[in-house]
């Protein structure tokens, strides 16, 4: 589904990605790990279009997007939910979900609904505006709101941090679930030990590189992994 070739990203002088290889197929679960700057974000970022490569390519489907604009790769399938949430903080819950529809208008009604199954909490909240909720309900807004584009592939960049255990508990599940229903996952996450149990494969990356890759089993079993990652 999604296969990205020989990326080279720069930031000004700073080498960020470097010969970054790897695919994430039809109904996976793709773990991207590594510690903090590694480079996972400025992959996902590249890959949703936010920043361009100076190599290599990204192919979605059977397209080359490494040149397509952003606000296109989500009527194509492709969400990205971007570190930090970034919802629109003076909007109320239910403008952020219909924002996230627009691509996708025929979508807004049974859009919401799903998405107030999902999180109920934000059935809750759906009039109150998206600055003054908490930030583990903001994840899940923002995760909703990716939701109301129906994407084939949702990127998700760190949706646990910062938030209590229960509550990454119910986002991991609801990953879990997302995937069960079919859509494909790449999931960025400081939380190695969590996104290793439920991704079908992993990538380790470590400044700019990848120097890992395996099923999610086999990195959680590696001494490596377990030394860098997981606490020992
Ligand atoms: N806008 C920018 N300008 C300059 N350097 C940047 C910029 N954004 C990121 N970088 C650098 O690129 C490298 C990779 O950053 P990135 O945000 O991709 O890391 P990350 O793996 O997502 O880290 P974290 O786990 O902390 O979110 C870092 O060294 C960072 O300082
Ligand atoms: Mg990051």
């Amino acid at each position: 589904m999604l296969k990205v070739e020989n990326l080279n990203v720069y930031y000004g002088k700073i080498h960020a990605l470097k010969d970054i290889n790897f695919e994430v197929k039809e109904h996976e679960i793709v773990a991207l790990i590594g510690a903090n700057g590694a480079g996972k974000s400025t992959t996902l970022k590249t890959i949703s279009g936010m920043l361009r490569s100076s190599t290599g390519s990204i192919t979605f489907g059977e397209e080359n997007i490494s040149h397509v604009e952003s606000y296109k790769l989500i009527t194509k399938g492709l969400a990205h939910v971007p570190e930090g949430r970034r919802v629109f903080l003076q909007m109320t819950v239910e403008e952020n979900l219909q924002m996230g529809a627009y691509t996708n208008p025929k979508y807004m009604k049974e859009g919401l609904e799903d998405v107030y199954k999902r999180f109920p909490r934000l059935l809750h909240r759906r009039t109150q505006v998206a600055g003054t909720l908490s930030g583990g309900e903001q994840q899940m807004l923002a995760m909703g709101r990716a939701l109301m584009s129906q994407p084939k592939l949702l990127m998700l960049d760190e949706p646990s941090m910062g938030l209590a255990p229960i509550l990454v508990d119910q986002i991991f599940d609801i990953v879990r679930e997302l995937h069960e229903q079919g859509t494909t996952i790449l999931l960025v996450e400081q939380n190695a030990g969590k996104a290793l149990e439920i991704a079908d494969r992993a990538y380790v990356l470590e400044s700019g590189r990848i120097v890992l890759s395996g099923s999610g089993e086999e990195l959680a079993q590696s001494e490596e992994i377990k030394k860098a990652y997981l606490g020992g």
